[in-house]
């Protein structure tokens, strides 16, 4: 009886040893790769911040130029730059950025595609009340994602004065 009990624990600290060692071997190797995974992550979230700045300016510099063209009357300029925002909001989405943990790209896909969209149809149209309207819109879209993106000191809004002083705007 007692020979039987030796042996039951002999067998079952053996066990436990095969457990352990193959614990170990399934996860060690893993240690140095998880570390490489974790910097190759950081990587792309810088990689991803600086891109998403990238489009940032030219979402700018393009919302502003809508706003120049559609208070000159030059509908298919307007338009040009509605169809670039359209565009650059698309990129967004499509990128797949995470920045500080937050989906950017989703938050895209709900406030930016869309009123980007309907910006561009706007300015096709011509009617400059529905532009003006699909314009505000867009810009609330810019300063949701500001808010919810923890960026919420950035606001945009609908230059009134400002002008490029290297670029006409009427036809
Ligand atoms: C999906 C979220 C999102 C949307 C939509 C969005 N932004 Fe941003 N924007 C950001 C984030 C995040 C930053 C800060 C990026 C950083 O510094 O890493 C930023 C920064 C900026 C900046 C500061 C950088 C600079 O060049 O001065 C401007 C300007 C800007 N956005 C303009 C706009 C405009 C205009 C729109 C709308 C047409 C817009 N953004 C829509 C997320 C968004």
């Amino acid at each position: 009886m007692q020979r039987a009990l030796v042996v039951a624990l002999l067998s079952l600290a053996v066990a436990l040893l095969s457990l352990l060692t193959a614990l170990f071997a399934a996860f060690a190797p893993d240690l140095p790769s998880e570390t490489a995974r974790a910097s190759e992550r950081a990587t792309r979230a810088r990689a991803d911040e600086a891109t998403l700045l990238d489009h940032m300016v030219l979402m700018q510099r393009y919302v502003e130029k809508a706003a120049l063209a559609s208070d000159a009357g030059n509908w298919p300029l307007t338009a040009f730059y509605a169809q670039k925002i359209d565009e650059r909001a698309a990129r967004v989405v499509d990128g797949g950025y995470v920045v500080d943990g937050i989906d950017m790209s989703a938050i895209a896909a709900e406030v930016a595609n869309p009123r980007a969209a309907a910006l561009a149809e706007a300015a096709a149209s011509g009617d400059s009340a529905r532009f003006r309207a699909a314009y505000e819109t867009m810009v609330d879209g810019c300063n949701t994602c500001h808010r919810r993106a923890g960026y919420g000191l950035i606001q945009i809004q609908r230059p009134d004065a400002a002008r490029y002083p290297s670029q006409a705007f009427g036809d």
